[in-house]
């Protein structure tokens, strides 16, 4: 039988024998693991651990946060504050950035975090994640100490140097980039660690599956559903084949069954609210999304442009969603810009 590899021996293999990562990332990334281990633990207790339901608090975003979303935040922070690998976090959960407490050393990596995505789907015992991205600091000129600003932030997708996400569903599996291809881990609680069980992930770059939430069909733009139209028609329609369509609602679930057996997610601009760009966050979701599949063969794009190339202006920036097998992502942005 040929023997598993846990991820702390493929970090470290990812360190020394590939020099792909530094040893800082390598200890940013193991934290990140153990904090996962940490909330999908409190995930699985359930009702029992006296987790689900609504907190009385709303984060900056106007949403109500869920009593999970703040517990995962916590010990994400908890866990990553102390290490010295840190200069500062940023999360979906909190007004601004958090920088690493001067008790502490400071690193030269910034996390970023969605520390419970799917929050809706909490309390009704479906598949919710993690998500997380990690960008270096920007270096400031040797002798000003500038410490560590929002300003730093605001880094395109393209410059992170570790992405990935966790899911808490049926198994708790962690999916990892660092610039080299997509590797999945399955958490084997017995040992209490991350065993790699697929490398290399790819998209295939057609599809016969869509996830959208069509309960939103009237407010989308035209280019939006024109294509969801086209799938729908079938065999007998422009596209000569059926579709099949799914929808979780956690988008780590959704991403997961895009990275294990191709399709398509969108979570376009809509008319319900013009002024914003989209649901989901350029920092917390798209960008890591948006990496993990691009480095599975697949692209992601904002309709107009790809996600890497968005300069952020602010850290909780929304952005329009589309992203998974490249032919479909290529037709929908084709559909939007005409060309
Ligand atoms: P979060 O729970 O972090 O706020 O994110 C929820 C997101 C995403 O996971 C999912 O794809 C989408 O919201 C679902 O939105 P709808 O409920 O509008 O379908
Ligand atoms: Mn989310
Ligand atoms: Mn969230």
């Amino acid at each position: 039988m040929t023997q598993r590899i846990a991820l702390t021996r493929y970090l470290v293999e990812q360190q020394r024998v590939h020099g792909r990562i530094p040893p800082e990332l390598r200890l940013l990334l193991e934290v990140v693991a153990r904090a996962c281990k940490s909330i999908s633990q409190a995930v699985n207790k359930g009702e029992l651990g006296g987790v689900l339901g609504t907190a009385q608090t709303e984060n900056v975003q106007g949403e109500m946060q869920k009593q999970l979303d703040i517990i995962a935040n916590d010990v994400l922070i908890e866990a990553n504050e102390w290490g010295g690998h840190l200069a500062a976090m940023a999360s979906e959960e909190m007004d601004g950035i958090y920088p690493v407490p001067n008790r502490y050393p400071q690193g030269e990596y910034l996390l970023l975090f969605d520390p419970l995505d799917g929050s809706s789907n909490i309390d009704v015992n479906v598949s919710i994640g993690t998500i997380f991205s990690v960008l270096k600091k920007p270096e400031h000129p040797p002798g000003q100490n500038h410490g560590v600003s929002e300003q730093d932030f605001l880094q395109p997708g393209r410059d992170q140097v570790a992405a990935g996400y966790c899911v808490y569903g049926p198994q708790t599996t962690l999916v990892l980039t660092v610039g080299n291809g997509v590797d999945l881990f399955t958490l084997d609680r017995e040992q209490g660690s991350f065993m790699l069980t697929r490398e290399q992930l790819q998209i295939p770059p057609d599809t016969q599956e869509f996830a959208i939430n069509m309960s939103n069909m009237r407010h989308w733009d035209a280019p939006v559903k024109r294509y969801v139209d086209e799938c729908l028609a079938g065999l007998g329609g422009p596209r000569g084949k059926d579709f099949n369509m799914r929808w979780v609602a956690s988008m780590v679930a959704d991403v997961h069954r895009i990275l294990s057996r191709g399709g398509v997610f969108l979570y376009p601009w809509d008319k319900r609210d013009p002024g914003k760009p989209g649901k989901l966050r350029l920092m917390y979701e798209a960008n890591p999304m948006g990496w993990l599949v691009e480095q599975a063969g697949g692209a992601a794009s904002n309709a107009r442009q790809r996600i890497l190339d968005i300069q952020p202006n602010q850290l909780h920036e929304r952005v329009s969603v589309i992203l998974g097998s490249r032919n479909e992502v290529d037709r929908i942005t084709s559909y939007h810009t005409g060309l």
